[in-house]
């Protein structure tokens, strides 16, 4: 399966994204990864392992639809088959979602429907919740809500602060990220409507 990541910045998920399909056997590879940032440090990480790289900056587009088109034209130019939202910080118009729509997941720091948008740690600790994590889901046209794919839950400590609360999430989101491609791309995840059915379910 052919994947297109969409970064804005650190770009640690795409490392994780392009460490699982350097595995032998894993079913997709990272064909292109594409920035609206041209000082994206997850660029770099695309260069170091030799992937192809696009940077379409909202700045250069006359409004939102010839800014997605761009992006479009170059998903698809590169044979993009599934969309990695992976720490993209603009939001997607419909246009894009119905283009892709299937084929286009997000990542979300958070145990959705719990705590979309933005600060999700700081939320979460504010919201005393003892247990917190992360979320990979199908997009809609409502931000962080969609299909969900794959959770993975952490404790939140006692002495938790935002910043180790989001490591412990975040080495889940490594983690979460490849094993939703996989499901996807072996077929044992498949979008009905509104929900993912899994491998068990499907009997
Ligand atoms: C991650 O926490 C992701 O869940 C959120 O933005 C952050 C991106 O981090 N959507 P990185 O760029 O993948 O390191």
């Amino acid at each position: 399966l052919k994947l297109g990541v969409l970064i804005s910045g650190r770009g640690s998920n795409l490392q994780a994204l392009i460490d699982a399909c350097a595995a032998p056997g894993f079913p997709a590879s990272v064909a292109l990864v594409l920035s609206n940032r041209a000082d994206a440090a997850g660029l770099e990480r695309a260069g170091a392992a030799g992937i192809a790289t696009a940077v379409v900056s909202h700045r250069d587009h006359a409004g939102k639809q010839a800014f997605e088109e761009a992006m479009s034209a170059a998903l698809e130019a590169a044979g993009v088959e599934l969309v990695c939202l992976a720490g993209f910080m603009r939001l997607l118009s419909p246009w894009f979602v119905e283009r892709w729509r299937d084929r286009l997941i997000n990542i979300h720091p958070s145990l959705l429907p719990a705590f979309p948008g933005l600060d999700t740690h700081a939320r979460a600790l504010e919201a005393g919740v003892r247990f917190h994590g992360c979320t990979v889901h199908l997009v809609r046209q409502d931000m962080d809500a969609g299909p969900i794919l794959v959770q993975a839950a952490v404790p939140v400590r006692p002495d938790d602060t935002e910043e180790s609360l989001a490591d412990r999430v975040l080495e889940q989101e490594h983690r979460c990220y490849p094993l939703a491609v996989r499901l996807l791309a072996e077929g044992r995840a498949r979008v009905v409507g509104e929900r993912v059915l899994l491998d068990a379910d499907m009997t």
